[in-house]
C-alpha cells in the first residue's frame, strides 16, 4: 500500500483562490449540453474537489482520534460534499488500523432567493446532535451562526464544521468552518450540489453562472 507523507495543517482557509483568478475555459472540460451558455467559467474542477475532500477527510481523521462521529450533513447544497467527505473517511478508516464509528444524520436550511441570501433562514428537522457538520459553502456565515446555536443546545462533546467554500464577502462574521476546502472570491457559484433556484445541481465541477444563466432561471 501506498504511503503518503501528510503534514498536520491546522487551521487553516484552505486552497485560496484570488479575485483576478479566470477560472477555466468550459471549452476544456464536460458539462451537460442543457448549460451551455449559462456558465462563465470552471472555477474548481471536479478532480481538484475530490482531491481537496481527501485531504479534509485525512485532517478530520487525525484530529479526532478513536471518537465516534454524528455527521450533520446540511441538505440541499452540502449533500455532494458530505457523501464524498464521509466516502473519503471511510476508505481512510478502512485502510488504517483505525475504524471510525459514524452517523450520518441531514437537515434541511433555504435562506437563498436566485443570488441573494434571505432573512428568514428556515431550519428544517433536527436530531440528536454531538457532532461534525458537513456544509456546502459559507458566505457571511450567518447560517452557520444560526446553525451552531441550535446544535449547541443539543450539549454535544465536540462541534466541528467542514465546509467546502469559504467566500471573500464584506461583512462576514467571525464564524468560519473548522476545515475548509477552498476559499473564493465572492461571486455566485453553481455545480457539485450548490443550486441557483435548484438548477445546476447536475453539474459537477463547481462553476461561475453567468448572466444569461441568472436570467433563464430567475423566479
Ligand atoms: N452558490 C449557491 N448557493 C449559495 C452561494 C453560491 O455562490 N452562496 C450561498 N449560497
Ligand atoms: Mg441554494
Amino acid at each position: 500500500m501506498a504511503e503518503f507523507a501528510v503534514q498536520s495543517e491546522g487551521r487553516s482557509e484552505g486552497i485560496v483562490i484570488k479575485d483576478d483568478w479566470p477560472g477555466y475555459s468550459l471549452d476544456l472540460f464536460s458539462y451537460p449540453a442543457h448549460y451551455s451558455g449559462d456558465l462563465d467559467c470552471v472555477i474548481i474542477p471536479h478532480g481538484v474537489i475530490m482531491d481537496r475532500t481527501e485531504r479534509l477527510a485525512r485532517n478530520i481523521m487525525d484530529d479526532l482520534g478513536n471518537h465516534a462521529i454524528v455527521v450533520l450533513c446540511v441538505l440541499k447544497g452540502g449533500y455532494q460534499f458530505c457523501a464524498d467527505l464521509v466516502d473519503r473517511i471511510k476508505d481512510l478508516s478502512h485502510n488504517s488500523n483505525r475504524t471510525i464509528p459514524m452517523t450520518v444524520h441531514f437537515i434541511r436550511l433555504k435562506s437563498y432567493l436566485n443570488d441573494e441570501s434571505t432573512e428568514d433562514l428556515h431550519i428544517l428537522g433536527g436530531e440528536d446532535l454531538s457532532l461534525l457538520a458537513g456544509k456546502g459553502i459559507v458566505g457571511t456565515g450567518k447560517t452557520m451562526k444560526t446553525l451552531l446555536k441550535h446544535v449547541e443546545a443539543f450539549g454535544p462533546k465536540m462541534i466541528k464544521v467542514a465546509g467546502l467554500l469559504v467566500k471573500r464577502v464584506p461583512h462576514s462574521s467571525a464564524c468560519v468552518p473548522d476545515y475548509v476546502g477552498f476559499e473564493i472570491p465572492n461571486r455566485f457559484v453553481v455545480g457539485y450540489a450548490l443550486d441557483y433556484n435548484e438548477y445546476f445541481r447536475d453539474l459537477s465541477h463547481i462553476c461561475v453562472i453567468s448572466d444569461t444563466g441568472k436570467m433563464k432561471y430567475k423566479i
